[in-house]
């Protein structure tokens, strides 16, 4: 399915060099990173929406969930049965942390994980149901929102869920409504819930226009 594989018992493929463009999530920032964030409103509030856009979906699901940091939603995916779930992150650590957490799951063998660029990486067109794109916005560049969102919807057939800061001080980047509707192909904004009561913060979904 994927270019790049890693079986949940083997060592997280190094990248070298490390790719410019990610912000560095290593060390302390990495295994505390769901400590310092795991109780906040914005936190919860993410998590509750995700639940609830994934909630009508059926077993036979694949998933991409990119970036998947130190896999958040890992216990959520497991609960639901998922048998098919890819992760993908620009940092090893993040993702050693997510491996961390397949030692708690029913079905290991159901998880996949590697190091990629959502930006640089090469997948095969609709190769899974369902993408999430969760709180990547503000690590990338104008150009580079706009390209993980355009590969997002070639690589997913039915749904692609993703945080989006669509207001906000000036020196917090946004990806604003414009540039969403504007990197749109073929896929419309079907839902667009505010997190934590902050109406610039964003959880989107998309679907594929109807023919
Ligand atoms: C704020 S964390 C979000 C992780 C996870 N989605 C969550 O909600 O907890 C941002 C993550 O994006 C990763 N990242 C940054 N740039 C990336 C890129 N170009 N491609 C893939 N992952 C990237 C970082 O390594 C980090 O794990």
């Amino acid at each position: 399915m994927s270019t790049v594989t890693w079986a949940p018992d083997e060592p997280v493929p190094q990248m070298t060099p490390r790719p410019t463009g990610g912000r560095k999530y290593k060390g302390d920032l990495a295994t505390g990173y769901e400590a310092k964030r795991g109780g906040s409103a914005k936190w919860k509030s993410e998590e509750l929406i995700v639940r609830e856009m994934l909630d009508s979906l059926p077993a036979a699901t694949s998933i991409l969930d990119i970036p998947m940091g130190t896999g958040r939603f890992i216990p959520y995916y497991d609960e639901r049965d998922f048998d098919d779930v890819w992760g993908y992150d620009i940092e090893p650590e993040m993702l050693w942390e997510a491996k961390e957490k397949l030692k708690a799951v029913k079905r290991p063998k159901c998880f996949h994980m590697a190091v990629a660029n959502i930006t640089k990486m090469a997948l095969a067109d609709n190769t899974f149901d369902v993408a999430l794109m969760i709180r990547l916005e503000r690590w990338l560049s104008k150009d580079d929102r706009t390209t993980a969102l355009k590969n997002l919807q070639k690589w997913t057939r039915n749904r692609i869920i993703f945080t989006a800061r669509v207001r906000g001080r000036p020196q917090v980047p946004n990806f604003s409504y414009e540039d969403i509707e504007a990197a749109l192909d073929g896929w419309h904004i079907a839902r667009d819930e505010v997190v934590a009561n902050d109406e610039d913060n964003r959880m989107i979904m998309l679907e594929p226009v109807a023919c």
